[in-house]
């Protein structure tokens, strides 16, 4: 651990910067190792007397000066510079640097740095910093003016075009902007082009920039951003602002993306795609993100947050879009339930565990540690709650109210909550303490049925989380439908508005006991504890309505099964084969749907059913069991899997739309089952006739799953090497499929082999990251898998801390399993802790892993 634990930030301590930057202007004189940055502050005092701080982390100060005169007593100490009060005018004044730093050696790719051979930046959220000497926090807006000195080719940063000649080039932003949101681009880069008319007809030239090589893969996120743009200016009224919008592809980030004002930076997994080298996950996530980024232009960009803890007001906001987009792009259901799968399983995991906190957290040491599954998910969750209460209408014109009240402004959770309250009139007091409070609430369940009138009883209750131990009631939107016993609907979705620990809804004037429908299209981020009649959950996956519970029905049934399984070695439940039959053989029901229905609970959110209610997992226990109910699962569907594999075929050209993915899910999740039965064999030909990478991968981790696999593999690499996005699959299916008491060892092979370029974060996942979700595997009572990661982390954290603090977060559910893996997992993380030299990120989540 570092030697002394260093002061965390606090909400409560936040106070204006005392001085408004009216104009930037910064001088790039771009070289791999001795980068001259000059800057250019034109500042103005807002408050009389105060000291001018700016931050700055590892810069060579080469001179510095004030109103034109050197201030050479001014000497930066490890987190910037300090000109007293004293030497500072009353009125507006200049204050130039000039600082030196390195990209070439930037392995932290934070700041500015180099991706192979190209120059770019990551500013958020702390990035700035390391460019130069300035006040690096969001709630300090101003417009730039950036130069660039460089003979490469292309030369980019935030804004408009303003004048260019050979080796230079300048950009003017006129939004005024926070430093996190600046951008620098210069490389070798070809332009994918493409143009959109915005709804007041100004024609706005669109690039997406990549290496040369990489331009015929670009056409699918051109073909998303284009879709992004028409659809925030027919559902949210946002039109975008400048004169050219830019987008350049990298393969060093430590994200997925960043929404620079004018110039996104995209990890290049998440812009390049082409049917044999992506799959439709890819595609899915492809179109997603570039949506995200791109709403960011208003919902982050021209109203940005306050300060960091006001995170999830961009982040949340701008996930609840990009899932809006998705639905009205894709199909609404599919796409809710694969929210919801995601929530549950980094979501509700994190809630449950160490690094529990709440949406808008109030302390932080490291801010980087803080893009969680709680700011970006469970935020959106929020939102979604709060559209449910108020309504498709009020939330209409609350967020009107938001865009016109807050543009241009660093706005805080409580400017967001007011704009609803004062455009809606109803008090959000209660509401707030989703962003306050940490942890996922239990809604318990009972009902009663007497003279005609059917009774429902909810308690929410919610354990406590580090630093937070009483949890007073929230208020939680509960969508209920009533089915009768035929499976008409006799009450339609209804929203009942829970506000007490304890409440009861009536419902009167029914003929016969209904059976509920709860939740809803999954209506709040809760965990809901009900002990279903026998036969309650097949009935709802029979019949319900609401597409989403009828999956939900399915999940439930299949974790009480696999639990029955696992902790009393029962026998694959008949109930459940039969309506997971049922809905696949159901050729009205959409095939990505009843592939989401065939999918099995992963392990590790079986674990986590598990220990919340009770019981140490063990991890193998839960492998066999659901390996069991998969091969039970697949005699049951035996006659009709061969026939369904082959009419879900598709001979004609790749089409990335959702109904041919959907397609191509079901007949893969078939695939999986029949190798199941046939040991690989129609995998193996699967594999042979694959025209897409979707299918090409599916098939193969078929055949690993299946023992086989090897010939594939080793030609799946020759066909690819060089393409560095296939090349991370070909590692990361290896680790994913490996068998849990070979995985340390398939894994440690893989990072000898000469592609295993560690440094590259996308590599580094694609082995590392598997690792920790290969369950049984990463768990194995040995102790290798958790030492393996333990040394990786360590390695991993000398150069890039921010990707290791990130990685270490495998190590959450630890305390979930039993004394020996345990002290296994407490062993590899006190390695880890006690590490010399151990960065602040990687301190502080270990730090508090181990708490
Ligand atoms: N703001 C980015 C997004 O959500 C995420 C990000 C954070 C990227 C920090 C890089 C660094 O779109
Ligand atoms: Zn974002």
């Amino acid at each position: 651990m570092t030697d002394t634990a260093p002061e965390p930030t606090l909400l409560a301590d936040y106070a204006p910067f005392p001085f408004t930057v009216e104009q930037v202007a910064l001088t790039f004189r771009l070289h791999p190792q001795h980068t001259r940055v000059l800057s250019r502050l034109s500042l103005k005092p807002t408050t009389e007397g105060q000291p001018l701080h700016l931050h700055g982390e590892n810069l060579t100060l080469i001179s510095l000066s004030l109103n034109g005169a050197p201030l050479p007593d001014i000497a930066p100490d490890a987190e910037g510079l300090t000109i007293p009060a004293a030497l500072l005018p009353a009125t507006a004044f200049t204050l130039e640097a000039e600082v030196e730093i390195a990209p070439e050696t930037n392995t932290a790719l934070e700041g500015l740095y180099m991706s192979g051979g190209i120059y770019c930046t990551q500013c958020e959220a702390e990035g700035f910093r390391k460019i130069t000497f300035y006040p690096d926090r969001p709630d300090v807006m101003a417009p730039f003016r950036v130069r660039i000195e460089s003979d490469m080719p292309v030369l980019l940063s935030n804004g408009n075009p303003a004048a260019s000649g050979p080796g230079w080039a300048e950009w003017v932003d006129p939004w005024p902007k926070p430093a996190y949101l600046f951008a620098l681009v210069a490389g070798d880069l070809v332009a994918h082009s493409a143009s959109f008319t915005t709804r007041s007809g100004r024609a706005t030239p669109l690039n997406i920039w990549v290496r040369p090589g990489d331009e015929d893969r670009c056409a699918f996120a051109m073909d998303a951003l284009q879709r992004s743009m028409a659809w925030d200016e027919q559902v949210y009224g946002r039109e975008y602002d400048l004169e050219v919008f830019n987008i350049v592809a990298v393969d060093d980030f430590n994200m997925g993306a960043m929404e620079n004002k004018g110039l996104n930076i995209f990890n290049s997994k998440l812009v390049l795609a082409s049917a044999d080298t992506a799959t439709d996950t890819d595609y899915e996530r492809i179109e997603r993100v570039i949506a995200h980024e791109y709403f960011h232009n208003w919902t982050g960009n021209r109203i940005t947050c306050r300060d960091w803890f006001q995170l999830c007001l961009k982040e949340g906001l701008t996930v609840f879009r990009d899932q809006q987009f998705m639905s009205d792009m894709r199909s609404a259901p599919v796409k809710r339930i694969e929210d919801v799968l995601t929530l549950r399983a980094r979501q509700f995991r994190e809630d449950m565990g160490p690094l529990a906190h709440p949406v808008r957290p109030d302390a932080y040491v490291e801010i980087n540690n803080f893009y969680t599954a709680t700011i970006y998910e469970k935020g959106a969750e929020v939102i979604g709650m709060l559209k449910r209460l108020v309504g498709d209408a009020g939330y209409k014109a609350a967020l009107d109210l938001y865009f016109d009240r807050h543009d241009g402004d660093a706005a805080t959770i409580e400017d967001w909550l007011k704009v609803f309250e004062d455009a809606t009139g109803r008090d959000l007091a209660q509401f707030k303490r989703w962003y306050t409070d940490a942890g996922t609430p239990r809604l318990a369940v009972e009902d009663d049925w007497q003279d005609g009138t059917y009774t429902l009883t909810f308690r929410q209750e919610t354990p406590p989380t580090p630093g937070q131990p009483d949890k007073p009631p929230r208020v939680i939107p509960i969508a209920l439908g009533l089915l009768a016993p035929n499976g008409d609907e006799v009450l339609p979705t209804t929203v009942l508005e829970m506000t007490e620990g304890q409440q009861s809804f009536r419902f009167e004037g029914l003929s016969a006991r209904p059976v509920p429908s709860i939740l809803r299209g999954f209506s709040a981020p809760v965990v809901l504890d009900r002990t279903a009649p026998p036969g309650e959950r097949a009935f709802l996956l029979a019949h319900d309505t609401d597409p989403v519970n009828r999956w939900e029905a399915g999940r439930g049934l299949a974790k009480e099964v696999l639990a029955r399984m696992v902790t009393e070695g029962a026998e694959p439940a008949a109930d459940l084969l039969a309506g997971l039959e049922a809905v696949v053989r159901d050729e009205c029901l959409d095939p990505a749907f009843r592939a989401l229905c065939l999918r099995m609970p992963a392990e590790d959110d079986m674990a986590q059913t598990l220990h919340a209610s009770g019981v140490v997992p063990d991890p193998d226990a839960i492998h066999a069991a659901r390996k069991r109910l998969q091969l039970a699962l697949a005699q049951r569907l035996a006659p009709v899997l061969p026939g369904m594999i082959a009419s879900l075929a598709n001979n004609g050209p790749f089409d990335p739309g959702a109904a041919a993915a959907g397609q191509r899910a079901l007949r893969l999740a078939c695939l999986g089952l029949l190798t199941r039965l046939d040991g690989g064999e129609a995998a193996t030909r699967a594999h042979a006739q694959a025209g897409n990478m979707t299918d090409s991968l599916g098939a193969l981790s078929c055949l690993l799953d299946a023992g086989r696999g090897a010939a594939e593999l080793t030609a799946f690499h020759q066909r690819w090497q060089g393409n560095r996005l296939v090349i991370d699959k070909w590692f990361m299916v290896q680790v994913l499929h490996a068998a849990p008491d070979r995985l340390a060892e398939v894994a440690t092979t893989l990072t000898r082999h000469p592609d295993f370029d560690w440094k590259n974060p996308n590599r580094f996942r694609s082995v590392m990251g598997a690792l920790a979700e290969n369950h049984a595997g990463f768990h194995h009572p040995s102790g290798a898998g958790y030492r393996l990661l333990a040394d990786w982390l360590i390695k991993l954290d000398a150069v890039n801390p921010q990707t290791t603090a990130r990685m270490s977060t495998a190590f959450e559910t630890w305390t979930r399993y039993d004394t020996d893996r345990q002290a296994q997992a407490q062993g590899a993380l006190q390695s880890i802790a006690a590490r010399p030299g151990l960065s602040r990120d990687t301190g502080e989540m270990v730090g508090r892993i181990l708490k």
